[in-house]
C-alpha cells in the first residue's frame, strides 16, 4: 500500500517506518527537517504541517491509500505544573494539524486515516481502577489539563466520524523503549535514576505503559485493517506509581524513590502532577487484543523495563 505519515521522524513514527518498509508498504514521511530526511528509511516530504497548501500538495501528489497522523510536539522536559502550556504545541497539532491532515487526505482519496491518541491522565478519575474505551473521558479535568484533554476529544470525535474515509484513533499508553523518555539515555529515565522523581502521597495513580515497538506493531495492524474507532494500545499491567516507580528505579540501579507528601508536591507539579501520581486510572487493552488481533510482545511493563535497560 502507498502510506503517507505525518511525523514520520517521531518516537513512534521512527519505529514504525521500518516495519511498514519491512513489509513490503511504498512509505512516505513528513519532516520540517531536511536534514532528517534522510533518516528516515521511506521518501521523506520536508514540509511544515501546519501549512495547508503545502499539506495538500504533498498529500495529492502521493495519493496515499492510507494516512497517519504522529504529531506532536514533547520533545524536552516535561513540564507537569503547566501542563497545558507544554502542551500548546502538541495540542496545535492534535487540532488544526489533525484537521489539515484529514482534509487533505478525504480529498486525495485516502481510504483510511489512523491517529494517535493517548489514555492515562485522560480517563475519568473515580470508579474502578482500571477504564476501557466505554468510559468516558475524563468530565472534570485539572484546570491545568483541560486544553490538552479538548485536543484528544478533537481526534476522537472527528477521526472516527469523518465521512468518506474510515477513522482509527489508538490511545496508547505511556510510551517506554529506544528514543523515548522512559528508555536508554532518557531524560525520564535519567531523572529517576538521580532519585529526584518521588512517590507523591500514597502513590496511587494508576498508570498504562506500552513499548513503543508494541505501538508501532499496533499500528500496523490499524493501518492494513478495516477496525474504526478508538482502542487502548497499553500493555497487560495497570499499575499504581508505588508499584512501578520503585521498581523502575531498582532497574536503573538507584536507591528506593523518596517519599514526599501532596500538601509539599503540589507547589511543584501543580493539581495535574498530583493528580497523575494519587488519582489517575489504568486502562485495559482487551478491546484491542480482540478486535485488532494484536497483543504486545512486553505484555508488561516489570520485562519490558529489564529488557530496555539491563536486556
Ligand atoms: N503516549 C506517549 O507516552 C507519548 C506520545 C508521544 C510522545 N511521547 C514522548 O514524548 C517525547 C518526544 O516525542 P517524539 O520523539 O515523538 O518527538 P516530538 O518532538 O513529539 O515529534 C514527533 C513528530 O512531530 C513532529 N513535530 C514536532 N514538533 C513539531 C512542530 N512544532 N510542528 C510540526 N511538527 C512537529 C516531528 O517532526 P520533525 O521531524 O519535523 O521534528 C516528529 O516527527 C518522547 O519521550 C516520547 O516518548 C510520549
Amino acid at each position: 500500500m502507498r502510506i503517507l505519515i505525518a511525523g514520520g521522524t517521531g518516537a513512534l513514527g521512527s519505529r514504525l517506518v521500518p516495519m511498514l518498509v519491512a513489509r513490503g508498504h511504498e512509505v512516505f514521511a513528513t519532516t520540517r527537517v531536511a536534514a532528517k530526511a534522510q533518516q528516515l528509511g521511506a521518501t521523506a516530504i520536508v514540509l511544515d504541517p501546519l501549512d495547508r497548501d503545502a499539506v495538500c500538495k504533498a498529500v495529492l501528489e502521493v495519493a496515499p491509500e492510507v494516512v497517519v497522523h504522529q504529531l506532536t510536539a514533547l520533545s524536552g522536559a516535561f513540564d507537569l505544573k503547566h501542563f497545558d502550556r507544554f502542551f500548546h504545541q502538541t495540542n496545535v497539532l492534535r487540532t488544526r494539524g489533525l484537521d489539515i491532515l484529514l482534509d487533505a487526505a478525504v480529498a486525495a482519496g485516502a481510504h483510511r486515516f489512523v491517529a494517535q491518541g493517548y489514555t492515562g491522565w485522560t480517563n475519568e478519575r473515580t470508579g474502578g481502577p482500571v477504564k476501557t474505551e466505554a468510559d468516558p473521558v475524563d468530565p472534570t479535568p485539572t484546570p491545568a489539563s483541560r486544553e490538552s484533554l479538548a485536543a484528544i476529544r478533537h481526534i476522537e470525535n472527528t477521526v472516527p466520524n469523518t465521512p468518506g474515509i474510515e477513522g482509527i484513533v489508538l490511545r496508547y499508553g505511556s510510551f517506554y523503549g529506544p528514543g523515548n523518555g522512559i528508555g536508554k539515555g532518557g531524560d525520564m529515565a535519567e531523572t529517576i535514576a538521580k532519585r529526584k522523581v518521588p512517590i507523591v502521597g500514597d502513590g496511587a495513580g494508576v498508570w498504562s505503559f506500552i513499548h513503543i515497538d508494541d505501538a508501532a506493531q499496533a499500528t500496523v495492524r490499524a493501518i492494513e485493517g478495516t477496525q474504526t474507532g478508538v482502542y487502548n494500545i497499553v500493555d497487560d499491567e495497570p499499575a499504581q506509581v508505588r508499584e512501578w516507580l520503585p521498581y523502575l528505579a531498582n532497574v536503573l540501579g538507584a536507591k528506593a524513590p523518596m517519599k514526599v507528601p501532596v500538601w509539599l508536591a503540589k507547589p511543584l507539579i501543580g493539581e495535574h502532577g498530583v493528580s497523575m501520581m494519587t488519582r489517575q486510572r489504568g486502562s485495559s487493552n482487551a478491546k484491542a487484543k480482540q478486535e485488532l488481533g494484536w497483543k504486545p510482545v512486553h505484555a508488561t511493563w516489570r520485562e519490558g523495563f529489564l529488557t530496555e535497560f539491563n536486556g
